[in-house]
């Protein structure tokens, strides 16, 4: 276990800078001088940034490229958080960091911009490409499952859909390592194993001791306004060649329950 014991760690949120406003971000940046920046803000509404490209530019590309700015001009170093529908799901194995990108929603269109605008203004930046983030603390998929299970006999779930579960925490330990291990280029970063949404939900509902039915659906009964890859598994080798591993999301799962229950 790897815990950021001996640093200063500066949380910041969007009471205290929209990433929109170069002049602020570049200012606090001044301000905290920071060796690392871990840049985790986006908007990551998927069907909102279908609905509002202007916004997910906007956070998502520009928002970032300020934040390299402000990164480049006091010589902190930058974490930037990306995300698997960078790819467009057509793969049977799972992707590389080498792989093309060629997203299939405005989401994904704005987080690769923003990859190739911040590696070409912050050459050894690290872009940590990340999937289906569970964990406290926000709305996500394992606790909207667990709400909806409590109040409803069945539930459909998309089959069609393949990924992997990622535990917040243990991202963020792995976050520590990246920057404790100066990383540079792409990293893909996501608990071991992958499943299903479905597989995900049946996964909750057991691990929860709950009596749902869970029934698998496709993703055209549950049609949404953005596009999501039917396959957006991410390979570990990246990690691996780093000597960081992270544990499967069965395991993930289990823990974030039992957080959960205290
Ligand atoms: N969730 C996933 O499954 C997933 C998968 C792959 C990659 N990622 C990436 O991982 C990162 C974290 O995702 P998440 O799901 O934890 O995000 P989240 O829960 O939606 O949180 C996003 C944060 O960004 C802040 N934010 C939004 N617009 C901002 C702006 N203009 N200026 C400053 N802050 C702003 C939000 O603040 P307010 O709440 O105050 O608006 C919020 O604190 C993101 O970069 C995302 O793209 C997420």
């Amino acid at each position: 276990m790897c815990e950021w014991r001996s640093d200063v760690v500066t949380g910041l949120d969007s009471r205290d800078a929209d990433i929109r406003d170069g002049k602020r971000v570049q200012m606090l940046v001044q301000e905290q001088s920071p060796d690392w920046i871990v840049l985790a803000a986006a908007y990551t509404d998927v069907d909102g940034c279908e609905r509002n490209p202007e916004m997910a530019f906007a956070v998502n590309r520009d928002g970032a490229v300020n934040v390299a700015s402000a990164a480049r001009m006091t010589g902190a170093r930058l974490l930037f958080l990306s995300s698997d529908y960078v790819f467009d799901g057509t793969k049977t194995v799972p992707y590389e960091t080498g792989d093309a990108r060629n997203p299939r929603s405005v989401y994904g269109r704005s987080k690769a911009e923003a990859e190739i605008k911040l590696r070409e203004l912050l050459p050894n930046c690290c872009i940590v490409r990340t999937s289906w983030l569970f964990g406290l603390g926000g709305k996500c998929f394992p606790d909207t499952i667990l709400k909806l299970a409590a109040s409803r006999p069945t539930l459909d779930v998309v089959n069609d859909q393949r990924g992997c579960p990622t535990y917040t925490v243990d991202l963020a330990r792995t976050i520590v390592q990246l920057c404790q291990k100066n990383t540079e280029g792409i990293v893909h970063a996501t608990n071991g194993g992958d499943c299903t949404w479905f597989e995900f939900a049946e996964e909750i509902v057991r691990g929860a001791g709950l009596g749902t039915a869970v029934r698998p659906v496709s993703s055209e009964k549950m049609a949404r306004p953005a596009s999501r890859p039917a396959y957006s598994v991410l390979s570990h080798s990246s990690l691996q060649a780093l000597g960081i591993t992270m544990p499967p999301w069965r395991d993930a799962l289990r823990r974030y329950l039992e957080e959960r229950r205290s």
